[in-house]
């Protein structure tokens, strides 16, 4: 179906979010959308899906103009999105979520339990996911949950497809089978709008990119057009992509894990023994494929989950059965996987959100009071530093994009009194040039003497960060291997092998 937008505008208050969007996807095409955070990407889609109305604008499918009031009327015409942020019901099966829909009557309202749970097997079965129907999303990782949209818009035949930002929570090898899988779709005629901030897989997949910045197209460009051209082109300046830092200086063991076994409620040892190091002035990346215990050990770490056996000690202090308010207030600074669950609070403005792990002490409050100037100015101080893109400071954090978004939590963790930092994934989102100053954060913050402790599946982001990395498997570490070990043998190890000639 071919698909065109014409002066598409949106606004929210004083924000003009789409600001006379043109665009134009022909039938089997994979038309890219890139843009900085805040750009208005997600907005356009919304409007797509009917989930907003455009101030000013049409939308016509195959050259008819259309009208929705609401996903389901978009649904019925043939378009499916996969949402930057999930839409699924926490407390009810993947087939069940599957049949709802984002409205009560659609066209596809008789898709029916039973034809949901084959659809979920077969498309399950085609991308290679591992997705049981009957499963409860809220038990499932932020990975699956994933998964199971894009299973969610694939299982309603759609014609065109919107994934945004399908790949931010998938590993690389699942990215490279979703890239596959779309490719086969666009040849069967499907049209797909992909949202990544991964120019990578832009410009693997791309027929086409549109280029968005502050609400308007800035170009159409050939998936052809190099890395770093597309990225200034989004950031309307040069980005640099990779890090400086010079050696690390090695200082005291700052955290330690001995022995530690950690047994979830499914009697899994999630932690297997694991025993590490890590000191001050060092980025020691812990990489793994998704589920063989790297968010688990943060989690451990952070007093999220009981340690079975062994023991773990920062500073010298042993915290195994602290608690994470204790933990946090110890010193750690911790982004975690999942900002929507565990790092903001959606419905308190960006100020509060800053204020949620120091809220006792300066420079937030005075005694027991808030210190409401203090906080406004410090507030501001992080919104510049971090360029989180919003009207003020208190504009609720629901309001701002998802890169956006992170940039709050990754603001307020890097910027806390720290003896150790940990983040999941804390790129997760975040366009190019933010990437490029929350890397330059993180190695000074290493350079300051504190150590830090990256979760990623980015295997770029391990490489530009590492001084170490430590490689998960099963819920052991199979080795801890220097930054200059290849790809392909820190692959083998992501695999449980430990390939000769890697020093462990
Ligand atoms: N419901 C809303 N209320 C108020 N402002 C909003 C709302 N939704 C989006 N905005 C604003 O519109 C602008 C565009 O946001 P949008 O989510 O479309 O960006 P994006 O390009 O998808 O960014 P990201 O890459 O971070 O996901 C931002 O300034 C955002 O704060
Ligand atoms: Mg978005």
């Amino acid at each position: 179906m071919k698909l065109e937008l014409e002066g598409m505008t949106k606004r929210f208050g004083s924000v003009v979010a789409n600001d006379d969007i043109s665009l134009v996807v022909e039938p089997g095409q994979i038309h890219s959308l890139l843009g900085e955070n805040g750009a208005g990407k997600s907005t356009l889609m919304n409007l797509l899906f009917g989930l907003y109305h455009q101030d000013a604008g049409r939308i016509l499918l195959d050259g008819k103009e259309v009208s929705f009031s609401g996903p389901g009327d978009a649904m019925a015409a043939g378009i499916g999105m996969v949402h930057q942020h999930f839409m699924l019901v926490p407390v009810f099966s993947v087939a069940e979520n599957v049949v709802l829909g984002n409205e009560p009557i659609t066209a596809m309202g008789s898709l029916d339990l039973a034809v949901a749970r084959a659809k979920v097997r077969e498309i399950s079965a085609r991308f290679g996911f591992d997705i049981d129907p009957d499963a409860i999303i809220e038990d499932l990782p932020v990975g699956i949950q994933q998964r199971v949209e894009i299973v969610k818009a694939l299982a309603r035949d759609a014609k065109i497809l919107i994934l945004d930002e399908p790949t931010a929570v998938l590993t690389p090898r699942e990215t490279d089978e979703l890239m596959g899988i779309m490719r086969q779709l666009a040849n069967e005629g499907t049209s797909i709008v992909f949202i990544t901030h991964k120019l990578r897989e832009v410009k693997a997949v791309a027929d086409v990119v549109t280029v968005i910045r502050g609400g308007k197209v800035i170009d159409s460009v050939s998936p052809e057009t190099p890395i770093g051209e597309l990225a200034s082109l989004m950031v309307g300046r040069e980005v640099d992509l990779t890090v400086d830092k010079a050696a690390p200086k090695m200082g005291d063991v700052v955290l330690s894990f001995r022995d530690v076994v950690v047994i979830d409620e499914w009697n899994q040892r999630v932690i297997d023994g694991v025993s590490l190091d890590v000191r001050a002035g060092e980025v020691l990346c812990v990489a793994g494929v998704e589920g063989n215990g790297q968010t688990a050990l943060a989690e451990t770490l952070l007093g999220l989950r009981s340690v079975s056996s062994g023991k773990i000690e920062l500073a010298g202090r042993d915290i195994t059965d602290d608690r994470v308010k204790a933990v946090l207030e110890a010193g750690v600074g911790y982004v975690p996987e999942d900002r929507k669950k565990d790092g903001l609070v959606a419905d308190f403005t960006i100020q509060e959100n800053f204020m949620l792990d120091g809220s006792f002490g300066a420079p937030w409050a005075k005694g027991l009071s808030i210190d409401f100037s203090a906080r406004k100015k410090r507030s501001n101080e992080l919104i510049e530093e971090f360029d989180v893109r919003t009207p003020s400071a208190t504009t609720l954090v629901k309001k701002l994009s998802g890169g956006n978004q992170q940039k709050v939590v990754v603001a307020r963790e890097l910027s806390r009194d720290l003896k150790l930092f940990v983040a999941a994934q804390p790129t997760r989102g975040v366009d190019v040039g933010s990437i490029e100053f929350i890397h330059e954060r993180i190695i000074q913050t290493r350079d300051s003497g504190i150590p830090v402790v990256i979760i990623s599946t980015e295997l770029d982001e391990v490489f530009s960060l590492a001084d170490r990395i430590a490689v998960m498997y099963r819920g052991k570490i199979v080795g801890i291997v220097p930054p200059t070990t290849s790809r392909e043998h820190i692959g083998q190890m992501m695999a449980g092998i430990m390939p000769e000639g890697v020093a462990a």
